[in-house]
Parts: C-alpha cells; structure tokens; sequence
C-alpha cells in the first residue's frame, strides 16, 4: 500500500484498462524465474564473466574464441529455458487486447515462446548466428554444439546475431520501439536496471510523449522515483499475475 493510502495494483490496473493502449519493455530480469541469470547482480552474468572482455564486438573480433566461452554458457542455459507465468501474462494482455506490444532487450526467445505475437527485439537473438565476414546467416541449432565454436561456410568464425557492447541497436528494431514509446499510454517497465543506453531511454520517451510508467521490479532502478509513476516491487511473474487477476476478476 503506498503512502497516501492507496493500492499500486489497483492503480495500474486501472491505467492498463482506461488506456488499453499498453506498451511493455522487458529485461534480464523477467527471464530470471526461467532460470536465466540476470546481467547485474551477485549471481548476474557480469560477475563471472567481465562484459568488457567478453561481450564487446571488439573482444569478438580479437578474440572470438574466448568470446564463444561466454557465449556458449548464454546458448546453453536459454536454450533449455521455457517461459515462465510473467512472459505468458504478457502474451494473455496483448491476446486481450490491454498491451499491444513486447519491447524486449532479452535474447532468449521466451517471449514469443510464450506467445506474444508483437515483439520487437532490441538487442537481437541467440537463436540466429551471422558472419561479420561474408554476411552468411543460419540458425544457430544448425551450427552451434556445445564446446564448439560455429564455423561459417567461408572458415570464419561466426556470431550470434545479437547486439554487443560497441554495436549499435539495428535500425528496425530501434525506430519500432522508439515510435511504440512515443504513442504508448502506459509503458509498463519489467526487470531491467535499465542501465544500458539507448534501451533505457526508452521510458523516458514515453514519458515525455505522456505515458504514465509502470515499473515492476523488486528493487529501485534509475527510473524509480523520477520517470516512474507507479512501482509494483515484487517477481514479475507473482506482480502481472496479481495485475491480470485485479483487470479480469
Ligand atoms: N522479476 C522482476 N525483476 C527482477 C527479477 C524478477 N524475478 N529478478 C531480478 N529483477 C530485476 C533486478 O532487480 C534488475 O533491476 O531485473 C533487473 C535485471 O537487470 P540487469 O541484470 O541489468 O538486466 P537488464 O536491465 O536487462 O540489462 C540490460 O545490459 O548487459 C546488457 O545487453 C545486456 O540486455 C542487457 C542489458
């Protein structure tokens, strides 16, 4: 209950089915309960492996080897992960017509797995490997196995086609979301630290464009207390549950 008396969920609630014109933006952290570490944190995938080192397209491209250790534990764990009640949540308010589309800096998939329809993937997905040499594309079930690198048909070494640190966001992706911010009513914002530019300018637009800001995360973020209007500390996979239970009951 907030300070002045007041339910959060009730409160959102409310926002979602007046406006039914929902935007959501998720991270890492809607996937933790799938069993996908975040990035940040004492268990965050950045704790073991230094993202400067290993997550940069120049540390690909020096040392793509050492890269792919990394790499490989990300294919591994989200390609044995399904989604959780937080991913089928979002999938159950955009089939009932309260959020309209999934803005997700995840690259796991779960999402669509879940069965959202309109995703848009801002930092691309484990699921595609590319050649920066010859621009060859392939799944990456049909090239990748564990302990190996993927070789592309021309002998180099390929990539995930997902966005490392010094990449820039494709431009599809990036004016999809930027223009969902801009015309959004409300953009609830799940499990990210929203710590990693331009995805965390996203809210920001939104909220200059007139959206109210929903966060659900259990810990205060950058947004907390300056571009958010209502925080629902809590899982989210525990917070939409409750908050599709308050709209449909
Ligand atoms: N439910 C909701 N939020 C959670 C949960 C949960 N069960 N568990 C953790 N969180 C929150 C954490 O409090 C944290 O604020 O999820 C957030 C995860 O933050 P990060 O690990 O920084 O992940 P993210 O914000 O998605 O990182 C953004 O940084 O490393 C790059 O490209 C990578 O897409 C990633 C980007």
């Amino acid at each position: 209950m907030r300070a002045d008396g007041r339910d959060p969920i009730r409160e959102a609630a409310r926002l979602l089915t007046e406006r039914r014109n929902a935007v959501a933006l998720t991270g890492a952290g809607i996937s933790v309960e799938s069993g996908i570490p975040s990035f940040r944190g004492a268990q965050g995938l950045w704790a073991k492996y230094d993202p400067m080192e290993y997550a940069t397209l120049h540390s690909f491209m020096q040392h793509p080897r050492k890269v792919w250790e990394m790499l490989s534990e990300m294919v591994s764990v989200c390609g044995g992960a399904t989604p959780n009640a937080a991913h089928k949540g979002l999938a159950s308010l955009e089939e009932k017509g309260v959020v309209r589309s999934v803005i997700t800096q995840n690259v796991d998939g779960l999402h669509q797995a879940a069965g959202s329809r309109r995703v848009i993937e801002y930092h691309g997905n484990l699921d595609e490997l590319i050649c920066v040499y010859c621009w060859r594309r392939f799944q990456t079930r049909d090239r990748w196995t564990p302990g190996d690198v993927p070789l592309c048909d021309c002998g180099e070494i390929l990539k995930p086609n997902v966005v490392l640190f010094g990449e820039p966001i494709p431009w599809l992706p990036q004016e999809q979301a930027e223009e969902e911010a801009r015309t959004c009513g409300v953009l609830v914002v799940i499990g990210t630290s929203a710590q990693v530019s331009p995805a965390c300018d996203i809210p920001r637009i939104a909220k200059e464009s007139g959206a109210a800001v929903v966060e659900i995360n259990p810990e205060d973020t950058s947004l907390s207390g300056n571009v958010t209007d209502i925080h629902l500390r809590g899982s989210a996979s525990e917070v939409l549950q409750r908050l599709l239970q308050t709209i449909f009951t």
